[in-house]
């Protein structure tokens, strides 16, 4: 085993981790959702008495991007259940977090898990699964799971049904509670639980659920036509009729009496993005919109980085299938990679160290990277994004760094030093894509047009390489106008007629010759662009 290996070498968690300066989140406190990572989720989600929501994403994934606000408007509105239920998230794209993410084996993203309250100072588990990203769903799914739980502290509600031994005493249990409102809940019935919800804001009254009139009688209240009881702390009884609703009923009862729901959130201050698109990122856009386009190896590097650090060592265990997905994706990156010669070392003993084994874990991949990272110079010498700058957060980066190292990986299995079979790379990709792309959706894509479009059926280099551009123009056009496309950087059907005019003929139609001949140049190892890099002489 790797782990055996390796152990004396293994990095304790925290020391290799890079936290990004001014590192931007999806989410922050204006949304009631605090971000968290892999040190204060244990603590939190431990030491909190209410339930938690915990949203696992991917920053770079295109669908993590379009639930985003989806989620805000989500958490604000529960906002008013903040004493039952804390909002939490936490960005897997960030290194620091692989290994928390790998742990609550997080397979796809956005994944939402509840945590109940009664697991505060427990074993905590994986959470529960709400396998939905409709709001309403997830608020119904949400007031199920939060009314089974049991909540300790003296101003969180009692979801249970109004028991025979109750007494007056017993009903106040904290300082600030002016009343008792008593519902009657029939049977099939869910109006109780759900007022115990909506009355969460006002903090001056405990709203306790009741299914038999029976049972009110030694607290004083005669069976009537009425179905909602206010109760005071000296046993004063003032029965509502409750056809306007519960709610309604009881909160107009308080108001009369200038009592007051908590205030909800104020709204967000917008947040200024021009911060986000500093000077040096303005003088990168300048230089990558330039004619004649490049791809820059900066990019390249840091697609190599983070699936290295990041993206491969999230799974929790691979075998068989993944396991040799993950190896054919390493040894074509071994053979073809445009890194200096250290990461050159690095990819071929990862590629060797892989040949050893029929199985790994993440993390036993991660301490291999480690162990034989360690040992060398520095193999990444950019990280920031070059060609795949954005002008808004959270935009390009990643996906875009990863389809420039697919271009080139296709363009550079034809050159004749390479003995790779033509095919090999698409299908290094399509596993990679398979098994560990954490953008679920793409994932789904990618499989579903890798049938369609018949990737098996490629026999050539050029093949390969017009294959992988004809996918990528599909995805362009799903996507153009999509609110993840930068205004910088439309979606385009690539290349435009500015790059290569002799790409389409009179009528518009591709000239494939053309393309293949312009990808060639355009992603050929000779052309890439150093901007942001050591120069070609200080590079190795
Ligand atoms: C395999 C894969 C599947 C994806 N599927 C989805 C999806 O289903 N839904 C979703 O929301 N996002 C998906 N994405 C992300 C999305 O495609 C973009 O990467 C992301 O929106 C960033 O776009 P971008 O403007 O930086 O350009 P990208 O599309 O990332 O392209 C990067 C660069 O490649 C060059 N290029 C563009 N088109 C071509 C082409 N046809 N041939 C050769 N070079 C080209 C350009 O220089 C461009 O700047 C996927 C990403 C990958 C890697
Ligand atoms: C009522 O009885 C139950 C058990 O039957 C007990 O757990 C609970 O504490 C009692 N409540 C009061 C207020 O005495
Ligand atoms: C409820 O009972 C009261 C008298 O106790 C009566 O005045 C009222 O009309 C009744 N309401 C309904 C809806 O039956
Ligand atoms: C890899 O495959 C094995 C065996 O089928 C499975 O147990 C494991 O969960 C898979 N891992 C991932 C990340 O898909
Ligand atoms: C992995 O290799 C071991 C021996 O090294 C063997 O016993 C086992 O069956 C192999 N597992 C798979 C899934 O091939
Ligand atoms: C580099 O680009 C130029 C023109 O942009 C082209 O003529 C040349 O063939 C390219 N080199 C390679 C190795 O593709």
């Amino acid at each position: 085993m790797i782990r055996l290996l390796f152990c004396l070498l293994f990095l304790s968690p925290g020391l290799g981790y890079r936290i990004t300066q001014n590192e931007a989140s999806l989410y922050n406190k204006d949304d009631n959702v605090v971000m968290l990572d892999s040190e204060s989720l244990p603590s939190t989600l431990s030491l909190k008495p209410e339930s938690k929501l915990v949203q696992f994403l991917n920053s770079f994934c295109g669908d993590c991007q379009r639930f985003a606000p989806v989620f805000k408007s989500l958490s604000r509105d529960l906002y008013q259940w903040r004493r039952v239920l804390r909002i939490y998230a936490v960005d897997c794209a960030q290194e620091r977090n692989v290994e928390i993410c790998r742990q609550f084996n997080i397979r796809q993203t956005p994944t939402l898990r509840y945590f109940s309250s009664e697991l505060a100072g427990k074993e905590l588990g994986l959470g529960v699964d709400i396998p939905s990203q409709d709001p309403k769903v997830i608020v119904s799914t949400l007031a199920d799971l939060v009314s089974k739980d049991k909540f300790e502290s003296p101003g969180q509600p009692n979801f249970g049904f109004l028991q025979p031994n109750e007494t007056l005493s017993s009903l106040f249990k904290h300082d600030g509670q002016a009343f008792v409102a008593l519902v009657y809940q029939p049977k099939d019935s869910q109006i109780g639980r759900d007022s115990i919800l909506s009355l969460l804001p006002y903090d001056q009254v405990a709203v306790r659920v009741f299914g038999d009139y029976q049972l009110l009688s030694h607290l004083g209240i005669q069976p009537s036509n009425r179905t909602v009881f206010m109760i005071d702390r000296t046993g004063k009884t003032e029965g509502l009729s409750g056809t306007e609703g519960y709610q309604a009923s009881i909160g107009k009862f308080l108001e009369s009496l200038n009592y007051k729901p908590v205030p909800p959130l104020p709204e967000p201050t917008q947040t200024d993005s021009s911060e986000f698109l500093d000077q040096q990122k303005q003088a990168i856009i300048a230089q990558v919109l330039k004619q004649p386009r490049k791809i820059y190896r900066a990019d390249l590097e840091q697609a190599i980085d983070k699936l290295l650090h990041i993206e491969l060592p999230k799974a929790l265990f691979l075998q068989g299938d993944n396991f040799t997905a993950l190896h054919s994706f390493l040894r074509v990156l071994s053979q073809l990679n445009p890194l200096n010669k250290n990461g050159k070392v690095l990819l071929l003993g990862l590629d060797k160290a892989l040949a050893a084994f029929n199985e790994t874990s993440g993390s036993e991949f991660a301490e291999t990277v480690d162990a034989v990272e360690k040992p060398l110079a520095k193999v990444f010498k950019g990280k920031r994004y070059v060609g795949c700058v954005a002008s808004k957060p959270f935009l390009r980066g990643f996906t875009c760094s990863l389809w420039s190292l697919f271009h080139y990986l296709t363009v550079e299995a034809g050159q004749s030093a390479n003995q790779l079979p033509p095919g090999t790379v698409l299908s290094a990709i399509h596993g990679f894509v398979k098994y560990f792309f954490g953008c679920t959706d793409c994932s789904n894509h990618f499989q579903e047009m890798a049938k369609r479009r018949r990737m098996d059926l490629v026999k050539t280099h050029d093949e390969e390489i017009l294959w992988l551009w004809a996918g990528h123009n599909e995805v362009n056009e799903r996507l153009s106008g999509d609110a993840t496309e930068d205004p910088q950087f439309p979606k385009i059907q690539f290349p435009s007629p500015e790059s290569c005019a002799s790409c389409r003929n009179n009528a518009s139609e591709w000239q494939t010759g053309e393309v293949l001949r312009y990808l060639k140049s355009l992603y050929g190892k000779d052309n890439l662009s150093f901007y942001g890099l050591p120069t070609s002489q200080g590079y190795n």
